[in-house]
């Protein structure tokens, strides 16, 4: 039977006691990690989100209806303990903090039964992640899934105070707004009293920020629920958290300035770490060139050499052909890999095919100085000699080159990068290599859209010596655009915005908006803007991202609560699900009935 309360009062967390509490009474409440009966004594681990705590059940302490009712306890009871601490009698256990010692049970309450969990309670689980997902009240009493939380809640918590010292104020922005045409799928919300009509939730509170800075209130910092309805992966989630920020009158150094110095803070108060500041610096344009990445991780080298020069004209059809076709020749130099069995390139191949290139050239420049090449049969020697030259190559190095277009060709020979690295284990998971990438063009052509689209958002601002080339050139204008990218993963970004009207309407005119359009999505923001707007500028972090990675884990699911799978639904709610037929009535919607089940 549950028990109550009543009269209890908890003292410590389980792994809160420690060896200075030997000899004092203390009352744990938790759950039952494990029970074992050894006769005359029974063993309960007892664990709470600190930890575990080895509980003692002797019938000489706790008597007769106190023994017996610990032999009913079993795993996940719930379980109220007060006992004495001692020095543990049994062989100690170095792995656990309260490894030292144990609490002889003098008195017990079961506050609930469990039924048995569809799966076991424990650190680095095996469990498939749906079920795990299915049942995540349970997942979430696993000790490291409570780790990554409990270090989530500092960060956020750290990041407010930090915030809040330097003249940050924490201001709420809407999260019924209106839908915005840039940028990814919105999630929609119907109006009752306006059938018909959408609400739509924000991907960000990029304009409420902006708006916020016209109104005076120039250091504004929110950790801020997002929705975006995109393909999901390992790093995305539709809705996620960002620890969002906007400054009046700064420019990029100062925004950047008191970035580095809140992430400083952070890895040094949550993991102990110092690190050096200032962050290294990237233009967008030396980023791709080099690692073919607008986010590289900068913890190994390979980076991509352009030989294009090297080949064009030559015998290799496949080179000389994608030069001729303006496109490029990328190669990479993995360092002492010419052994690299034939079957693992071919692997490698159809990794890059993954990406859209048709193939990989090799060549292995074995120790004795021979190349052995998919296609140096087709080069001259000095074409051969040459090409080596320019890979930096030595004996025992294998070089691997991609040839297409030059935006597909960077990125993949970027991802094979990487790929490598992760292959031949060339990363130091204990590294963290921060980089600013800057100098982000502000527009991209679309092939798709067959227009420019903004790169970041439409209120970046260009860099002021680029903007002659707007009408000439737009996709030569870079932007004061800039992203965080950590250990190859983009942690943030931001922009210095525009804060004249007459480059915000040409911009619109750029990513191909009429005045009217523009006026119809963002009439609020172009009205505001005429009435006094300070130069302004911000950043968002993926709070979700920076705790993922702080804590060197692969999945953003391992640093949510309640994540959403690969089709954006939830397993435990089984959100989203159909509404009833009032609901959508009084929304004005109709939709198709759902399909007979057969
Ligand atoms: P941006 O779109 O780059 O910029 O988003 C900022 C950061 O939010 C995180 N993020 C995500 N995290 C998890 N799941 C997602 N689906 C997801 N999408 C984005 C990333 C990203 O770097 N308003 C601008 C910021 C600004 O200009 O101030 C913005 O939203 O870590
Ligand atoms: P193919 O002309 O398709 O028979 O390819 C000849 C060789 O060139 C094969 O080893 C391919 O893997 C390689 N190859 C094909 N396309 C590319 C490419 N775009 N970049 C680099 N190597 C390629």
């Amino acid at each position: 039977m549950a028990e109550s309360m009543q009269g209890l009062k908890r003292t410590h967390r389980c792994a809160e006691v420690t060896q200075n509490e030997i000899g004092t009474e203390v009352t744990l409440m938790g759950w039952t990690q494990k029970r074992r009966n050894l006769g005359s004594l029974i063993f309960v681990d007892l664990r709470d989100r600190s930890g575990l705590m080895q509980i003692v059940f002797d019938e000489n302490d706790i008597g007769k209806e106190g023994f017996e009712k610990a032999g009913t306890i079993r795993s996940e009871y719930v379980l109220a303990v007060t006992g004495r601490v001692e020095k543990r009698g049994g062989a100690v256990n170095e792995k656990l903090a309260t490894g030292q010692i144990e609490v002889r049970a003098l008195s017990l309450r079961i506050l609930s039964e469990a039924q048995t969990p569809p799966f076991p309670i424990e650190e680095d689980s095996q469990t498939k992640e749906d079920l795990r997902l299915k049942y995540r009240f349970l997942d979430l009493r696993r000790p490291d899934i409570q780790r990554n939380l409990m270090v989530k809640s500092r960060v956020a918590q750290l990041s407010r105070n930090f915030m809040a010292q330097e003249g940050f104020l924490e201001i709420e922005t809407p999260m019924l707004g209106k839908s915005t045409p840039e940028g990814a799928r919105d999630y929609l919300v119907p109006s009752r009293v306006y059938p018909g009509s959408f609400f739509a939730l924000p991907q960000s509170p990029q304009l409420f920020k902006q708006l916020l800075m016209v109104s005076g209130y120039d250091r504004y910092f929110q950790i801020a629920r997002c929705f975006r309805d995109e393909d999901l992966r390992a790093d995305r989630q539709p809705e996620f958290t960002q620890m969002d920020m906007e400054l009046s009158f700064v420019d990029i150094d100062d925004v950047i300035d008191v970035n580095e110095r809140l992430m400083a803070h952070l890895w040094k108060e949550v993991l102990g770490i110092d690190l050096k500041t200032p962050f290294r610096r990237m233009t967008w344009a030396e980023a791709m060139d080099r690692y073919g990445s607008d986010k590289p991780d900068l913890r190994f080298g390979m980076e991509l050499k352009d030989v294009s020069e090297v080949v064009r004209g030559c015998g290799f059809g496949v080179f000389s052909g994608a030069i001729e076709a303006g496109g490029t020749v990328r190669g990479i130099n993995v360092k002492g890999q010419a052994g690299m069995p034939r079957k693992k390139i071919d692997s490698l191949t159809e990794f890059v095919k993954g990406y859209g290139m048709k193939g990989l050239a090799y060549m292995a420049v074995e120790p004795d100085g021979n190349v052995k090449s998919s296609f140096a049969k087709f080069l001259t020697e000095e074409e051969i000699a040459a090409l080596r030259a320019a890979m930096e190559a030595e004996p025992g190095d294998l070089l691997l080159f991609g040839a297409d277009k030059l935006k597909l060709c960077r990125e993949t020979m970027g991802a094979l990068r990487c790929e490598l690295a992760r292959r031949l284990e060339l990363i130091d998971p204990s590294r963290f290599e921060f980089l600013w990438v800057v100098e982000f063009p502000l527009l991209e052509w679309s092939e798709e859209e067959n227009r420019f689209t903004a790169m970041h958002h439409p209120f970046t601002m260009p860099m002021e010596e680029d903007w002659q080339y707007i009408d000439t050139d737009p996709g030569r204008v870079r932007a004061k655009a800039y992203d965080i990218v950590l250990n190859g993963t983009e942690l943030g970004g931001g922009s210095v915005r525009i804060h004249q009207n007459d480059i915000q309407e040409k911009m619109f005119e750029c990513l191909g908006f009429t005045k009217e359009q523009a006026q119809d999505q963002f009439s609020f923001l172009l009205e505001a803007f005429k009435y006094g707007v300070p130069p302004h500028a911000g950043l968002a972090y993926g709070l979700d991202r920076v705790v993922m990675l702080m804590l060197g884990l692969d999945s953003i699911r391992d640093v949510i609560a309640f994540p959403k799978v690969k089709d954006s639904s939830d397993l435990m709610t089984q959100a989203p699900a159909r509404v009833s037929e009032k609901q959508l009535e009084e929304l004005g919607i109709s939709v198709p009935a759902p399909e007979e089940e057969a």
